[in-house]
């Protein structure tokens, strides 16, 4: 019997003939059209294989749903959170997700976006754009050197280390914290000084978050880890939004506890925090670290090929939950 594929969201146009090659595909193609937990749990209960986003939450009563026919879930990211994954290895469903290929694309926006919140980028171009410009000043919106600062890395994964890479082409002096201390030799090739994590907080001019999101990471940063940051302090968020208490963040922000933060992620996404949205000293982007076109096209026939490695009867290659 040929195998049903759901995917749930419009992906990348390469994934298609992929999957349909290995089964009849059932595809959400309406553009940035989300459904919600009633319709995924009526459309999915029929189908062998899942391709799903992190804006879908594959939860026990779906999963429940959904066995034992369900084979595999195919997350399109490299985070599975959205995924109750310990409920999916019960019911013998498999979880792929996408590492390694989006971690230079996410590299890249987490140090733009910190290069943006250094430098003031986006007050800026709010003041160009209101027509404030009316010719060079001396102290004209200065902001921070980010060459020859402190970076704190929380989390030194693929992309924490690729985000180390990119701070080194900036003389950046590099403190981790990961919950596993690196062998000596990736130490040294990145540049890599071990710390705790208080002592990273304290040190970092600049402190960027590359942590899974797990039980043990929700609101790792709240009142009491921001208050151990200089008051000169950036925070950095291109992980996931519940690994910073937001409203502390706000309340640090507005009382200078720390001096600005950049953010692609929010706690309660796609909700901001409204009083985020007034304060000048955050830049926020709409959750967009991955989101060159060539990595999301790669993300999306990554997590195809899984799916068509288990319709082959083979073992697919980016299993979290073995
Ligand atoms: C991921 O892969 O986990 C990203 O957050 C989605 O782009």
């Amino acid at each position: 019997m040929t195998p049903k594929i759901l995917v749930t969201q419009r992906i990348p146009e390469p994934a298609y003939p992929l999957l349909e090659a290995v089964g009849e595909v059932d595809a959400n193609m309406e553009e940035g059209r989300i459904w919600s937990a009633e319709e995924l749990l009526q459309r999915a209960p029929d189908h062998e294989y899942m391709l799903c986003l992190v804006t879908d939450t594959i939860d026990a009563r779906l999963l429940e749903a959904c066995a034992p026919r369900l084979k595999l879930v195919a997350n399109m990211a490299v985070g599975y959170n959205n995924i109750d994954v310990a409920t999916a290895k019960r019911l013998g469903i498999t979880v792929t997700n996408t590492p390694e290929v989006l971690s230079d694309t996410t590299a890249d926006l987490a140090f733009g976006l910190l290069l943006a919140t250094a430098r003031r980028m986006g007050e800026a171009e709010r003041y160009l754009r209101a027509g404030k410009f009316t010719g060079w000043e001396p102290l004209l919106l200065c902001g921070t050197d980010v060459h020859g600062a402190t970076l704190g890395i929380l989390g030194a994964g693929r992309i924490g280390k690729a985000m180390a890479r990119r701070a080194s082409g900036f003389d950046m002096k590099i403190v981790y914290y990961n919950r596993h201390r690196l062998p000596y030799e990736e130490e040294q090739r990145y540049a890599l000084t071990y710390a705790s994590l208080d002592e990273v907080l304290q040190q970092a001019d600049f402190l960027s978050i590359h942590t899974p999101y797990t039980q043990e990471t929700y609101h790792l940063i709240g009142a009491r880890e921001l208050a151990l940051m200089k008051h000169e302090a950036m925070l950095i968020n291109t992980a996931r939004g519940p690994i910073v208490d937001e409203k502390a963040l706000v309340y640090a922000l507005q009382q200078g506890t720390i001096a600005a933060a950049g953010l692609d992620v929010f706690e309660h996404e796609p909700a901001v925090e409204p009083e985020l949205l007034t304060l000048e000293n955050v830049v926020l982007l709409p959750h967009i670290a991955s989101a060159s076109l060539k990595t999301r096209t790669r993300m999306a026939t990554m997590a195809s090929e899984n799916i068509v490695a288990a319709a082959k009867g083979q073992q697919p290659p980016n299993v979290v939950n073995l």
